[in-house]
C-alpha cells in the first residue's frame, strides 16, 4: 500500500496546483476584483478615446463604480504563498507585493486618492473624462509597474 501510494506521488508533477487550491479562490476573488475596476475603466477610457458614444449617465455611474471598489479593502485577497513564484501563469501577482507590502500598500491608497473626487468630477460633461481617465490611468500603472507581471 505504502509503496503504491509512493509511486503514485511520484507520477504527480513536483509544482501541481489542484484546482480545488484554496489558493486559487484568493486569485479568483482579486482577479474579479481586477476585471471590475477594468470594465468600469473602459467605459471612461472608451469615451475619452470617442470609441464609446458619451453617455453622462453610463461615465458617472462607471465613475461611482470605481469610487466604491477603490474603499473595497482588496490586500486580503493576497494571502501568503498565491504570487507568481507560488503558482506561476495562475497568477500575475509579483512576489514584491509581498516583500513590499507597504509599496502595495501605498499604492491602493493613490487609486483611492485617484478616484476620490468621482463622480462629482465627471459632471463637468464630456471634457471632464481627460483628465479624471488620466489620473487613475496613473494609478492603475503605478501599481502595475511594480506589483503585476507582463
Ligand atoms: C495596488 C495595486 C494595483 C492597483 C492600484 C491596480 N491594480 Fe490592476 N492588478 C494588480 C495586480 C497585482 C494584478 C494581478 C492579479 C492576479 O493576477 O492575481 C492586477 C490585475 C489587473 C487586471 C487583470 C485581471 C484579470 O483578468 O486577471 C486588470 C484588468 C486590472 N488589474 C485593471 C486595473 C485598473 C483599471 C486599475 C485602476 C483603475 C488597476 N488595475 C489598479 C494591481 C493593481
Amino acid at each position: 500500500m505504502r509503496l503504491t501510494l509512493a509511486a503514485a506521488l511520484a507520477l504527480m508533477p513536483i509544482a501541481a496546483i489542484a484546482q480545488d487550491d484554496p489558493r486559487l479562490d484568493a486569485v479568483a476573488a482579486r482577479q474579479g476584483y481586477f476585471k471590475l475596476l477594468g470594465a468600469n475603466m473602459g467605459v471612461l477610457a472608451g469615451m475619452a478615446k470617442g470609441d464609446l458614444a458619451y453617455d453622462e449617465a453610463q461615465a458617472t455611474q462607471a465613475g461611482a463604480n470605481i469610487k466604491a471598489l477603490s474603499l473595497y479593502h482588496a490586500p486580503v485577497h493576497f494571502a501568503q504563498g498565491t504570487s507568481t513564484d507560488d503558482l506561476g501563469d495562475q497568477t500575475a501577482a509579483r512576489p514584491e507585493i509581498w516583500t513590499d507590502s507597504a509599496g502595495f500598500a501605498e499604492k491602493f491608497a493613490g487609486l483611492a486618492a485617484a478616484a476620490a473626487p468621482l463622480p462629482e468630477a465627471l459632471a463637468g460633461g464630456q471634457d471632464s473624462l481627460g483628465p479624471v481617465v488620466q489620473s487613475l490611468g496613473g494609478a492603475c500603472k503605478a501599481c502595475h509597474d511594480g506589483y503585476r507581471a507582463k
